[in-house]
């Protein structure tokens, strides 16, 4: 039997690390993107810049020709800078336009990739998730503008995705960890709760809720 395909773009230390771990553990292929090129070895390493949207249409092409079609793709990269709350609009435009990149237009390109590749794949799951956080529904958080913005539009490519490819077998995802209470964990993420949940939703033929907040240890949890 042929192994599934996951497909990790934005592999670093924490999440991308556990969830890739996962997958392989689960006998999936895995292949990751991320700038450094640093993988573990059994791994299909692609070293690109997702500053550049462009450069997502060649990681698949990659992937592809070396393992095949991804069944399960995963976007984990982010950008963010930090401005003083009382002036949102301090940032250089160019530093505006490429956190954006990062976190919605490469994130576009991924997606589109991703439903053009799964038309002719004959085997499932057809997963794809993203890793959000609360920002999409926290309001703006003005020292935080390029990354909410970026969370934001986000969300609304993933519920477009299941809304117009959802009836093709095709399950999209926001994937945001929260504390019990619904707040946000920030920097206590919790890696390995990630890579539990990515591969219960790989796992799960239904499309669940497009908005998946889960608690560690719990799962799902309506905020
Ligand atoms: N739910 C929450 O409240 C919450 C809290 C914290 C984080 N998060 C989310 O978790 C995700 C990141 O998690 P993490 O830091 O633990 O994951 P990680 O897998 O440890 O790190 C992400 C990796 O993405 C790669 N990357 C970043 N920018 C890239 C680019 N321009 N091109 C290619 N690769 C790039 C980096 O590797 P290289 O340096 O080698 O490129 C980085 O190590 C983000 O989406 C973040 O918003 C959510």
């Amino acid at each position: 039997m042929t192994s599934k395909i996951a497909f990790v773009l934005g592999a670093g230390p924490n999440i991308g690390h556990d969830v890739s771990k996962m997958f392989a553990g689960h006998g999936y292929k895995v292949a990751i993107v991320n700038r450094s090129g640093v993988g573990a070895s059994e791994y299909f390493k692609v070293k690109a810049d997702l500053k550049d949207p462009l450069a997502v249409a060649s990681a698949f092409k990659q992937v592809r020709d070396a393992l095949g079609e991804p069944n399960v793709v995963i976007y984990n990269a982010f950008a963010r800078h930090f401005v003083p709350d009382d002036d949102a609009f301090s940032l250089a435009t160019s530093t505006f336009q490429a956190d954006l990149a990062i976190n919605v237009s490469s994130l576009y390109a991924a997606l589109q990739e991703t439903v053009e590749g799964w038309r002719d794949l004959a085997t499932s799951p057809k997963v794809f998730i993203f890793t959000g956080n609360g920002l999409n529904v926290a309001g703006a958080v003005p020292q935080l503008l390029t990354y909410g913005v970026g969370k934001t539009a986000a969300a609304h490519l993933i519920e477009a995705a299941v809304r117009s490819y959802g009836s093709q077998g095709y399950n999209f995802y926001y994937a945001d960890e929260r504390n019990p209470d619904g707040s946000p964990v920030k920097q206590d993420r919790d890696a390995y709760a990630h890579a539990e949940t990515y591969f219960q939703l790989a796992e799960e033929p239904e499309q669940g809720p497009w908005d998946y907040t889960f608690v560690k240890s719990k799962g799902f949890s309506k905020f």
